[in-house]
């Protein structure tokens, strides 16, 4: 699909739950393929702490996703008092098992936990969320290349490329800095060669921006956050933004809504991702793209 920049009608839907059956298609194919081959497929080992239900469900999409594709799953569930040794030795188990090409540790932990501490556990050459600061750190670093990069924002790369949009020169706004979305996904614009804005809780003229911006990616976590008068006519928009809100007509008493007031914005902009269906399939498809590299490398069939 290319999107053509267009100034005088509704914006473009780019649809991520068909960009993300593509791409399973493919890695279903290659894990077919890697098991003639080499008589092995990939496993991707989650390490799920507690018992939020947002936790579960994503958990409940990522193993599904696995099952699609051929990849085995595996998961190691610890109730939300366990101590931080007992995680971190759940995340050394699957870093021994060569059966595990990729672990990953559900975020966010129980409060009394040390993220950081647990997340620099992780095996470096099975870090598929892209987490491990080694991993950040060659992002980062034009002359480096990193292992993994985190899934959301080769999600937004990916959906933005397939779209036929152009990133070099661009002007493109991150809103959110988080080491899950808004970094990585600053970082990874840099190296293709984007000029990047980054919003945070701090910035004092958002609005202004924003509306300067070729392409404005939201990862802030606040519904609604970004207006249509946020935008440039003809911008493009990926919202990341996965928010629950209120709604006495669905069945689970919520629905999930972006941080783009799509409304507004799809009269603006020239292509946007809805919520759902956007970013979000298009993150576990690179979740089963990372785990798939991961074996590759261990197979030795990598490119
Ligand atoms: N679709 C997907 O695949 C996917 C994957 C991951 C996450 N998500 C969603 O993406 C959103 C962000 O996730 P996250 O893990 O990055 O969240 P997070 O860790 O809470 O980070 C939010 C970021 O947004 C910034 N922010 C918060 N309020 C803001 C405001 N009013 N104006 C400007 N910036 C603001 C924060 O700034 P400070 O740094 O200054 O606090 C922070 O950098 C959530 O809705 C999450 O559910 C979706």
């Amino acid at each position: 699909m290319s999107v053509v920049v267009n100034t005088d009608r509704a914006a473009t839907i780019i649809d991520g739950k068909s960009i993300a059956e593509d791409i399973r298609l493919h890695i279903a194919e290659e894990v077919h393929q890697m098991k003639s081959t080499v008589g092995h497929v990939p496993g991707l080992a989650v390490v799920l702490v507690g018992d939020r239900r947002d936790s579960e469900s994503y958990v409940r999409y990522k193993t599904k996703g696995c099952e699609e594709v051929g990849i085995k799953s595996l998961l190691a569930k610890l109730p939300g008092n366990c101590t931080e040794n007992e995680v971190m030795d759940s995340v050394a188990r699957y870093n021994e098992d060569p059966s595990v090409h990729g672990i990953l540790v559900q975020l966010p932990l129980p409060k009394h936990m040390d993220e950081e501490r647990i997340l620099s556990v992780v095996s470096l050459e099975k870090d598929v969320d892209g987490f491990h600061p080694l991993n950040v750190g060659n992002l980062a670093l034009r002359s480096r290349k990193p292992l993994f990069v985190p899934c959301a924002a080769k999600a937004c790369i990916e959906l933005l490329l397939q779209s036929g949009i152009e990133l070099m020169g661009k002007h493109v706004t991150v809103i959110g800095r988080s080491k899950v979305v808004g970094l990585p996904t600053s970082l990874l614009l840099q190296r293709h060669h984007a000029t990047v804005s980054v919003i945070h809780a701090f910035t004092t003229n958002p609005e202004e921006i924003t509306r300067e911006s070729d392409i404005v990616i939201s990862a802030a976590g606040v519904a609604n956050l970004v207006r249509g008068s946020w935008l440039k006519k003809g911008a493009i928009v990926i919202d990341v933004g996965t928010n629950p809100v209120e709604d006495s007509t669905s069945d689970y008493g919520y629905r999930l809504t972006g941080d783009v007031c799509f409304e507004e914005a799809v009269k603006v902009a020239s292509a946007i991702t809805p919520v759902p269906g956007g970013v979000g399939p298009v993150t576990i498809a690179m979740l089963l793209a990372n785990t798939l590299d991961s074996a590759k490398r261990v197979y030795g069939l990598s490119d």
